[in-house]
């Protein structure tokens, strides 16, 4: 088939395609229009469904006759909406930044695959009628044939093409057939880091429209200061001049207003209106009619400013407590229906997140609406990404992010990508804040398409983070850029850039943040904490909401099998680097998820000198129209006090003192116990995604913590002998034997049974996060992972009635200096309790540790956990929002929640942990906090396997306790880890009691 070579040209992104409107569906009647779904508008005829589908190794090869429509060869039935790699057609492929093909403007692979989509549709023309083929979504261009002729050509995969097919169809049955290109030359205007797919991959419909029409109509709203709300329709008619008439219904679906015209606009004004925000989504209807159609659209009340640098919403503050969502599924890749999207919405809601970037394009039309119905502000990005220019061979970011920008061949389509995604989503009331697309650099034609956009929608800021990146001699005009957008700094650098600023008095957005991957994030609390402290801060979206793999059935464990990059032999690719969400691929959520919920719960208690003060963190409702307060009172763990906590009038971001209805324990009745004042936070009313009484997080306030360990009972001293290579102590119902060459246990006997499984080992390494991506270069350079101890001198002897062994020590590899010198002393009572003090120092001219202390490989019996320390969820220094201080318990074979294996499951600050089994239990205390996991696997094989499904479990209880383990960051593109977080103490010091419960 000789296709026209469009999909080659830069610069023909489209052919035939009808002028771009505002996502509507017109419907035969009013009822239709109000109740939905689409698919019930008599003028819509749905073309989604069974296809044939032929997939072809280049656009040469289609047969001569494909566009007749008649079946092809090889033709086999295929989903629409779908994407074909997922259906046995060719194979995905992941890569981030590096285009999957040669870099070589506009040229992609003349192997180019490509299938052929066929079905026939039957049509009883009217006479005066227009019909309309949408083609909301194809991957990455598409031609269309109808009855054998040519009707069109589009580029730009997530946006529509609407083409008018009224003269190529008749009566009766009609064939369609549609050629979808895995690459175009627009593919080098998306390159978003996502899984490379192709096909439909959204839904495909026909709509049957009157001759004249309206053809598409524009709703502004506007606050005046006397408090009206003015709702201003742009109207704009095709094949004639007509009156429209325009019904505003209020949210209750009552007619409050109608109008008729035959003008441009019309004009509603509404005196006390009921504004739209995401905490109260209350949306009015606009009901539009002409010449037999009606069309609904939402009208969100709502009006967004920036003033002194912040970004206001209805003129209050607006704090975006984003994340950043992809269209991905782990069966459907791209293909997503209402259902799943809120699914996410969902999940979203519960856990306090307000607001999406639709990274890196717009999503499916209807998304919006879901947005506004449900309650979250949407960054609109246009379907624009081209970083991959910095991956080519001498190039870096700094200097050539706007080689694409840069190239007039792409200009014209550039901007026509902005105006694609402005014009579809222009009334959604969702959409707070316009992006010109991600990470391609900045040139003329982003200039060019802000400076359209400022005239088309000055009501709305326009963002574009990489406006500040300057290619070449090209001087950046970023006048009418609104937002000063950052990914990935530190808080160190925020502040440093708000102090020098350099946001130039624009609102600061971290449009992407605290990278979610793996075990992550670790810094959300910071981030917060940089948002309260600056108004001019106006938020951030998380990367990202979503892990992006691929299922691939069940292992033969039971485990479900996610593939990732490199998985179905694709070259080349970017591995794991799509598994960063804060929800699985099947959206169970990640624990980041519960630590993100967290730091965004509605209230903040805090104690103050004045009594316990409560903080409404809302920006538009009172604290007691969304949330109610419970308070409960715990002692060492266990509940003492609970009751509900009357909230006092606290309007948004206000605070105020709360009388608490019981007294709080002070000065001595605090002493000899750990007391903590709860405070659980519950959704006050019920809504269509949250539940009444949903938890919407908690504080947690340590009155006191107890840390005194009674002192090593006294008694006679247990007997002390030697054998080959160790130190032998023994006394009633025990033995230890401690290793001369480690200065630690090699069995630990008690009432006859084996407490280690093999010799205690020190432990420094942790099996690498995925955000110790770059940090672990440098523990793989100095030896961290393979560190053995060398003893340098060693003692035993009996010290006031105990057994006590002294150790001299270092941790060595090959080649370098001693990595931690220890001075480690164990004392050994009679009654068999033994305790480790150990003095530690390192050469700070080493990298930070991972971790510090000792690993015990357990009897695979001792499955029980019980501690007390953070939990239940997994704590670590600056990942523990979600967790608290408490009694907690867990099974060592709890399930692991990483698709890519790494350190996961540890708990933060625990003074106790209790490992037991059906016959023997181990114990250790610490006046010190200590954390610690107990898991199946060791460290080696977590660092080792690429997927969960190929883990094979150590057969004992692998143990590690750590006087102190490095922070979690985000590091796997975010900032490195700084001290405190990152462990570079030059010396520290634990010391552990270990004893042997009678069970
Ligand atoms: C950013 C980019 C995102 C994603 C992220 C890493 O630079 O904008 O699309 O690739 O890095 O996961």
């Amino acid at each position: 088939m000789q296709l026209p070579c469009d999909w080659q040209d830069p610069g023909l992104f489209r052919k035939n395609t009808l002028p771009d409107r505002s996502y509507y569906i017109p419907c035969a009647t009013p009822a239709q229009a109000l109740a939905g779904p689409r698919e019930h508008s008599a003028r819509m005829l749905p073309l989604s469904g069974q296809w044939g589908f032929s997939f072809w190794p280049a656009p040469g090869c289609i047969p001569e006759n494909a566009a007749a429509g008649g079946p092809l060869p090889g033709e086999a039935p295929i989903p629409v909406p779908s994407c074909w790699q997922l259906h046995g057609y060719g194979r995905p492929q992941y890569t981030n930044v590096r285009y999957p093909f040669p870099y070589d403007p506009p040229f992609v692979p003349a192997q180019n695959p490509c299938g052929v989509y066929r079905r026939g549709f039957s049509l009883q023309k009217k006479p005066g009628e227009r019909y309309h083929l949408v083609l909301e979504g194809a991957d990455s261009c598409c031609y269309v044939y109808v009855n054998g002729a040519f009707a069109g050509y589009s580029q730009v995969s997530h946006s529509p093409a609407e083409y008018d097919l009224t003269g190529l169809v008749h009566s009766g049955e009609n064939r369609l057939v549609l050629v979808v290109l895995k690459w175009c030359a627009g593919s080098y205007l998306e390159d978003q880091d996502k899984l490379r797919l192709s096909g439909l991959f959204r839904d495909v419909y026909l709509l049957c429209r009157p001759a004249a029409h309206l053809r598409d109509f524009f709703v502004h709203t506007r606050l005046t200061p006397g408090g009206e709300a003015l709702v201003e329709v742009e109207l704009e008619r095709a094949g004639g001049a007509f009156p429209v008439e325009l019904t505003l219904l209020s949210p209750a679906g009552e007619t409050l207003q109608r109008l008729e015209t035959t003008a441009a606009s019309a004009l509603f004004r509404l005196e006390a209106p009921v504004l739209w925000n995401a905490e109260q989504p209350v949306l009015y209807t606009l009901l539009l009619a002409a010449n037999g159609e009606f069309i609904r659209q939402r009208v969100g009340l709502r009006q967004v400013g920036i003033r002194g640098g912040r970004l206001l919403l209805n003129g209050r503050p607006l704090r975006l407590s984003g994340v950043n969502r992809h269209d991905s599924d782990p069966l459907t890749g791209f293909a997503v229906t209402p259902a799943q999207a809120l699914l996410d919405l969902t999940l979203m809601k519960r856990h306090n997140i307000n607001a999406i970037r639709t990274s890196h394009y717009p999503n499916a039309p209807w998304f919006g609406e879901l947005c506004a119905e449900h309650g979250f502000y949407l960054l609109a990005e246009a379907d624009m990404e081209s970083h991959g220019c910095t991956a080519q061979y001498g190039a870096d970011w700094l200097h050539d992010a706007g080689h694409i920008a840069l190239d007039p061949q792409f200009s014209a389509a550039i901007q026509d990508r902005v105006r694609r995604c402005v014009q579809r989503d222009k009334n959604c009331p969702a959409v707070l804040i316009w992006s010109l697309g991600n990470e391609s650099g900045y040139g003329p034609p982003f200039e060019a398409a802000a400076r359209w956009l400022k005239g088309f929608d000055p009501s709305r800021p326009i963002h574009y983070e990489a406006s500040i990146y300057v290619t070449g001699d090209h001087r950046n005009d970023t006048a009418n850029i609104d937002l000063y957008s950052r990914m990935y700094p530190s808080p160190r650098e925020v502040e440093e850039h708000l102090a020098a600023g350099l946001n130039e008095g624009k609102p600061y957005l971290l449009c992407e943040y605290s990278h979610a991957m793996g075990n992550g994030p670790g810094d959300l609390e910071a981030y917060a904490a940089l948002m309260d402290a600056h108004p001019q801060l106006c938020g951030g979206f998380v990367w990202e909401w979503c892990d992006h793999a691929l299922y691939a059935g069940q292992a033969p464990n039971g485990r479900p099998m996610y593939l990732y990059g490199g998985d179905w032999g694709d070259q080349p690719n970017d591995g794991n680097f799509c598994v960063d969400g804060l929800v699985r691929p099947d959206r169970t959520p990640h624990r980041g998820l519960a630590e993100y919920k967290n730091v965004l719960r509605p209230l903040r208690a805090r104690l103050t000198a004045g009594g316990l003060e409560l903080e409404n963190r809302l920006g538009f409702l009172p604290a007691a129209a969304a949330v109610t307060c419970r308070w409960r009172l715990t002692r060492g763990g266990a509940e003492t006090a609970c009751g509900p906590l009357p909230l006092p009038h606290l309007p948004p971001r206000a605070r105020a003192l709360v009388p608490l209805p019981a007294a709080l324990p002070q000065g001595e009745a605090l002493a000899g116990a750990t007391w903590c004042l709860e405070l659980e936070y519950a959704a006050a009313r019920g809504g269509a995604l949250v539940p009444e009484g949903w938890p919407l997080g908690f504080d947690q306030l340590v009155l006191h913590r107890r840390r005194a360990l009674p002192p090593l009972p006294q008694s006679a001293a247990p007997a002390l002998t030697q054998a080959p290579g160790c130190f032998v102590v023994e006394g009633p119902g025990f033995r230890y034997e401690f290793d001369r060459r480690t200065g630690l246990p090699r069995s630990l006997q008690k009432g006859g049974a084996e407490l280690l499984a093999c010799p205690a080992q020190w432990n420094l390494w942790r099996a690498p996060t995925d955000n110790d991506r770059i940090a672990k270069l440098d523990w793989y350079k100095a030896g961290y992972d393979r560190a053995e101890p060398r003893a340098y001198h060693s003692s035993a002897g009996a010290e006031g009635g105990f057994a006590v062994l002294r150790f001299g020590l270092s941790l060595v590899v090959p080649a370098l200096q001693p990595l931690v010198r220890m001075e480690a002393c164990w004392r050994v009572s009679g009654t068999g309790l033994a305790e480790l003090c150990c003095r530690c120092t390192r050469d700070g001219r080493l990298p930070p540790l991972p971790r510090f202390g000792l690993r015990l490989f357990l009897p695979n019996e001792l499955k029980r956990c019980a501690y007390f320390g953070y939990g239940p969820t997994e704590s670590y220094a600056d990942k523990r929002a979600a967790a608290r201080l408490a009694h907690w318990q867990e099974t060592v074979d709890a399930s692991l929640e990483h698709l890519r294996p790494q350190e996961e499951r540890s708990h933060w600050g625990c003074t106790e942990l209790t490992l037991a089994g059906p016959a023997a239990a181990l114990r250790v205390e610490s006046e010190q906090d200590f954390s610690f996991s107990a898991l199946p696997y060791t460290q080696e094989e977590l660092t080792q396997k690429r997927h969960d499904f190929e883990l094979e479990a150590a057969g004992a209880c692998v143990l590690c306790l750590d006087c102190r383990q490095a922070g979690i960051g985000s590091g796997s593109c975010g900032p490195a880890l700084e001290p405190p977080l990152a462990f570079a103490d030059a010396s520290f010091g634990f010391c552990w009691r270990f004893s042997f419960p009678a069970l």
